[in-house]
Formats: structure tokens, sequence, C-alpha cells
């Protein structure tokens, strides 16, 4: 990315204005994490239920300390999956300057070290928290490319940093580590499977979409505007098919050759692009397994599938 969009980016963002960034997982809507009326235009800006709390995006592991009280678990966690797609959820320290608007009055706070390279630099050249959730109309398809927050947010925003599509398509992993017992409340590409490895046992609340603790796991989220239909062999009527592994008959194939990472990459933009109701009435999408990151994918269209 050339010097002079970052140093606008970060000039932007200190004023107190709303930059939309690329990161791995998905565009965020960032503004400094320290400013209240910062934050409070992301959430008109996205129509956003204000008890809702964002992610703050820090610089480097560092950052931390400033924001949270961390523990080993932390420690170990953050040095393999840092800069990665992996949210913490930690108690917020008494003196941390950021706004009560992003933690919702909640006494916890989320916090992600973004892998883009673009997000990183952007980051290290306005030296500020970065509260950023998806760069979209709260409750629709998140983005994955440029196009898509231009689409959703327009004028709504001071600056969009296109940084191409995003790697992995689908938001980080939510882990609570408030608790004696870490828990996953949103899942993503960092599977339980993968933190339990490092720590030990991880309680999940996203097996159960009907009890959520994480407050943004709202039912209805991620709905595009036709219906959607999960573990859908086949299409009905006017529906598109949505394939995953060989689905004769599918319109688009989120990975022909049933490969996970690609599906999730590949999952919203499809979404998107299926989501035309002149063509088609609904949306069908053939199942996709429940393993790995597979489960952070059904989730998305678990949710999808609940419409608006
Ligand atoms: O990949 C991502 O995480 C993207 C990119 C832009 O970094 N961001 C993102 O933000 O997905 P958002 O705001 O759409 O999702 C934040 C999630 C919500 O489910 C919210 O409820 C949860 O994190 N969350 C934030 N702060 C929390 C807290 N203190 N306690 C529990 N959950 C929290
Ligand atoms: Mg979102």
């Amino acid at each position: 990315m050339s010097a002079p969009v970052i140093a606008r980016a970060a000039e932007i963002l200190r004023a107190g204005g709303l930059v939309a960034i690329p990161t791995e997982t998905v565009y965020g809507l960032a503004a400094d994490a320290t400013q209240g009326r910062a934050v409070a235009r992301i959430f008109e800006a996205k129509g956003r239920p204000s008890f809702n709390p964002l992610i703050v995006h820090v610089g480097g592991r560092d950052w931390v300390a400033d924001f949270a009280r961390t523990d080993e678990r932390f420690d170990r966690l953050a040095h393999i999956f840092w800069p990665g797609p992996l949210t913490f959820v930690l108690p917020r320290r008494a003196a941390c300057p950021v706004s009560e608007l992003v933690s919702a009055g909640l006494p916890s706070l989320a916090l992600r070290m973004p892998a883009h390279p673009i997000a990183q630099e952007i980051l290290a050249a306005a030296q500020r928290p970065l509260a950023a959730p998806s760069a979209n109309i709260s409750g629709t398809v998140s983005p994955t490319e440029a196009a898509h927050v231009t689409a959703s947010l327009g004028d709504k925003v001071d600056l969009v940093v296109d940084g191409g599509r995003a790697r992995v398509g689908i938001e980080s992993t939510v882990l609570d580590l408030t608790g004696p017992v870490a828990a996953i409340l949103r899942p993503g590409s960092v599977t339980q499977e993968d933190i339990e490895r490092v720590i030990g046992d991880v309680t999940t609340a996203a097996a159960d979409p009907a009890a959520p603790k994480s407050p943004g796991q709202l039912a209805s989220h991620y709905a595009p505007s036709v219906p959607l239909r999960m573990n859908a062999p086949h299409a009905e009527g006017r529906e598109a098919l949505l394939g995953f592994g060989k689905t004769p008959g599918a319109i688009l194939n989120l990975s022909p050759g049933g490969d996970l990472k690609e599906a999730a990459a590949n999952l919203f933009a499809m979404i998107r692009a299926l989501d035309d109701p002149a063509r088609y009435q609904g949306i069908a999408v053939a199942p996709v397994p429940l393993v790995g990151i597979g489960l952070a994918i059904n989730d998305r269209l678990e949710r999808a599938a609940r419409g608006r």
C-alpha cells in the first residue's frame, strides 16, 4: 500500500473519522477506540445496537497491558496465534483509556492483533487502538472485498482502504478468558482443537446458538435479502444452489475440491453474488461438514438462514 494512503488513513482516524480497513478475516469499520464520539459514529453508520460491544485492534502484543489484565493462557495463545484471527475477551483495566462505549458497559474488553499487513501499517501509523466491527450494515452479509464495503456503507465512511480479498473470509474466533474455563463465544478459523492443544479444555457456546453468551451473536445476522436454506442437496423452484465438493447443478461452488478453508474464504462473496431477487427466489446451500473451520461456516449459515 502506498505510504500516502496509510498516512491519510492514520490522520483521519486520529481526527475521529471512520476508515474501512482490510483485515485477513473481513473488512473492518475502524475508529479510534479512545474517542467516544468516533466510536459512536461506528454504531450510527452500521445501525448497530449499542449493547453489542466492539473488538479493539492493536498493533502489538505489548499494547494489551494498557487496556486489560492478561494471564498465562493469553501469553501462550497470543504467542502462537497473533497476529491472526483470534480475539481475546479479557478483564478491562480500571485505567483503560478505551471508550466505555466500545465494551458496551461490560467489565471486559475484546482484543485482536490483525495479520493483514495494511491493517498493521495503519495501526503503526495511527498509534491508537482501533475499534472495528465488520464494515457492513448491522445484520447483513460481512464484507470480504473493498467493493462490498462501498456497496453497503458508501458515503458513511471517510475512506475505504482497498487491501484486496480477505484471505480467511470469516470473522475471528472470539475466546473469553475472563473466567476459569476458557470459552469460545464465536467460532472462527482458529478452532477449538487448535486452542485446546495449547491451553487444555475449552468450552463452547457456539454449539447452542439459541443461548448466546456474546452479545453480538444475535440470531439475525449475515442475512441476505432472499431466504437461505442449509444442508440442501439440490435446489427447489427458483432457488440458486451453492455447492460444496461435488454438487451437481450448483450455480457457484464454495470449494469444488471440498477444502473448508477455501469454502470459508468464498462464503460471504458467493452469498452476495447469489443474493439476486430478480433471478433467484432463495439460496440453497449444500451440506458443509461440521469439522474444523466447517463449524464456523455452519454457524454463519445458521444465522443467515434465520433471515432478517
Ligand atoms: O474478524 C473479526 O473479528 C472482524 C475484523 C474486522 O477484525 N471484526 C468483527 O467485529 O467481526 P464484530 O463487531 O462484527 O464482532 C465482534 C464480536 C461480537 O460477537 C461481540 O459481541 C463480541 O465480539 N464481543 C466484543 N466485545 C465483547 C466482550 N467484551 N465480551 C463478549 N463478547 C464481545
Ligand atoms: Mg459483524
